[in-house]
């Protein structure tokens, strides 16, 4: 962390490999027959990603996608861009959305429609954190319900770093 940002950990790594193991075991349990195409949301879901689609044990495929609505701070800037064109791939699929957090809710809203339009066969998300303030929107599978903080660590960045440590953090800024 730079040293004018303190953190405070909400969420251990243990807390969050013991969550992704039971996330994994329901998604394997309620998809099975199918072959899920794990679609990590670029980049804040890959590091959960990652580690959820080693815990599902189906036959998978995985096709990323890039969304960002954050620019460089910590408030949404309201519009989501898709910096990359929907897959080919996705056609017939039945697609798990991957991603680190809700926070509006747009970013799934908008690559839930993008796919529907593309010819998918079922659309699914998992997300692994949901903001209090945010408990009415709906996602298939949730890992954990958080406070209305800006958070960081194992996926989620701000202005581009700290996606790489291992636990999430709540950021204190004096
Ligand atoms: P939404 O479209 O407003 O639901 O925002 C989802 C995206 O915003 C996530 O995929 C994150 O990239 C980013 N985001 C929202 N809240 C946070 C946060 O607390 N820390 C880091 N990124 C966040
Ligand atoms: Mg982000």
């Amino acid at each position: 962390m730079t040293s004018n940002h303190h953190s405070v950990v909400l969420l251990g790594q243990e807390a969050i490999r013991k969550r992704i193991r039971e996330l994994g075991e329901r998604i394997t349990l309620e998809m099975q027959g199918l072959t899920p195409c794990i679609m990590p949301v670029m980049d804040g879901g890959m590091i959960f990603a990652a580690d959820l689609m080693r815990e599902i044990s189906l036959s998978v495929t995985m096709l990323p996608i890039k969304a960002s609505s954050y620019g460089s701070g910590t408030f949404s800037s309201g519009s989501v861009k898709l910096p990359w064109s929907i897959p080919e791939g996705v056609k017939g699929k039945d697609i798990l959305l991957v991603d680190d957090i809700l926070d509006t809710g747009r970013t799934l809203e908008v690559l839930r429609s993008e796919l529907l339009q593309s010819g998918v066969q079922s659309i699914r998300s998992c997300v692994l954190l949901r903001k209090e303030s945010s408990s009415h929107l709906n996602t298939d599978y949730l890992g954990f319900e958080i406070p209305d903080e800006f958070v960081v660590g194992y996926g989620l960045d701000l202005g581009g770093l700290h996606r790489n440590l291992p636990d999430i953090r709540i950021l204190v800024t004096p």
